[in-house]
């Protein structure tokens, strides 16, 4: 029998069933499953400890095996207090022996206190989704901080803060921007944050898109992807920007651009991906029509201003469906329905991005892992760039295990490439 290992996951979660979602999602994982097959062997994390604050999801459960198999002792903990599938977490800890704090629901107090259970283990390397571990331990635990040979950052919102906190000099370990890795965010960011978005809103809701007039803030590439998938589904996308490139990109790529104060009048769903406070105010609610569908994609629950919902509002029913609440405005029969509490809505209301896109961010973090674990004491404390290698590494397999195979140059081409003899 496996020796009980420390964790805090939810009595009674199944571990069979987090089990055979585990499975399921690693046959979409090819490229993870090709680095964990060569970690297994050659175990180049031997003798590292390793914590992850990440979503506590199947796919996650795959990265942390692989990072096992690489010989890394591994703790995790929840990057978000909605989006741990608990039965996962449970199955992570009875059959892969990895440790994990995560519970679907925690309050704030356990998920500070999951960190701090993550951070406990003496990480030498750390990974992060959202920087709530690298700024624990970088303000709080100098000892753990000293020996940190660096860390990795999956989301934008995270490389924003670790930026500031750089800026600020007060960064005490390297780290590194797996977000902006060209494997990541062109993927995960765009085609995953647009599918489980509309999958979490769908969930909650079983809405019909079609003809639905769908108030998407912020273009950056998880709006772009959201913008395209609403439309997909026949919706009219309205497009808020603040940036006035990414508003003529958005105008070019076809969709009506205006400030939120007026597309909150004709909105009929609104949602947030802005990585920004408050872009959903007091002031729009006022305007929303009835039946409005609020929610957001962003990684923090600070893009709608809920208190400002609350004090508008005469009574919320909570839950009128899994993750639905109810809002009626005072004085009014007008009802604003918000989603997953404001949080991110594609994983506490669905099940996040699918694994085929998770595939590519989880095989360039394992590879990052490794990158650290061979040049982590060359690294200086400041926010890295994921090496060209790896994303090289990680899109050649990807093709790979989808049989899609590149056009070569002749050597005639990369002569003519290489001159600037031929003119007209
Ligand atoms: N972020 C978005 N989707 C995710 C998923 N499925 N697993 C882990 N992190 C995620």
């Amino acid at each position: 029998m496996r020796k009980a290992i420390p964790c805090d996951v939810k009595d009674g979660a199944s571990p069979g069933e987090g089990k055979k979602r585990i499975e399921w999602a690693d046959h979409d994982m090819p490229v993870l499953q090709t680095i964990r097959e060569r970690f297994a062997k050659r175990k180049p994390l031997r003798g590292l400890k390793v914590s992850a604050c990440l979503h506590i999801t199947s796919e996650t459960a795959n990265l942390a095996r692989t990072l096992k198999a690489g010989g890394a002792d591994v703790v995790l903990c929840a990057s978000n207090p909605l989006s741990t599938q608990d039965d996962v977490a449970a199955s992570l800890v009875k059959d892969y022996g990895i440790s994990t704090f995560a519970i679907k629901g925690e309050g704030s107090a356990t998920y500070y206190k999951h960190i701090r259970a993550a951070i406990e283990h003496f990480p030498q390397i750390t990974l992060d989704d959202g920087a709530d571990l690298v700024h624990s331990i970088n303000s709080d635990y100098p000892k753990v901080a000293s020996q940190i040979l660096a860390s990795m950052e999956e989301t934008t919102t995270g490389v924003n803060r670790l930026r500031a906190m750089d800026r600020q000099g007060k960064l005490k370990f390297p780290v590194i921007a797996v977000n902006d890795a060209k494997t990541k965010f062109l993927f995960d960011n765009r085609y995953g944050t647009g599918q489980s978005t509309i999958d979490g809103i769908l969930r909650a809701t079983n809405l019909l898109l079609a003809g639905k007039n769908f108030v998407v803030a912020g273009y950056g590439w998880c709006g772009r992807g959201l913008a395209f998938r609403a439309r997909g589904m026949g919706s009219n996308v309205i497009v808020v920007e603040i940036d006035p490139i990414r508003a003529l990109e958005a105008t070019m790529d076809g969709f009506r651009v205006m400030p939120m104060n007026k597309a909150a009048a004709v909105g009929e769903v609104f949602c947030t991906v802005t990585g920004n406070t408050k872009v959903i105010r007091k002031e729009h609610f006022r305007l929303m029509k009835e039946g409005a569908i609020v929610c957001n994609s962003g990684h923090f629950n600070v893009e709608l201003d809920i208190p400002a919902l609350r004090s508008l509002s005469s009574g919320v029913r909570k839950s009128v469906r899994p993750s639905v609440d109810e809002y009626t405005l005072k004085g009014t029969r007008k009802k604003i329905y918000l989603l997953a509490e404001g949080r991110l809505v594609n994983l506490a209301a669905a099940e996040g991005h699918p694994a085929s896109v998770m595939d590519m961010s989880f095989a360039t973090q394992a590879l990052c892992v490794e990158h650290v674990a061979k040049n982590g004491h060359k690294l200086v404390a400041k926010v890295h760039s994921v090496p060209e290698t790896i994303e090289q590494t990680v899109a050649t397999l990807k093709l790979k295990s989808m049989n899609i195979a590149l056009e070569k140059l002749t050597a005639e081409q990369v002569a003519y490439m290489g001159s600037s003899e031929l003119g007209t």
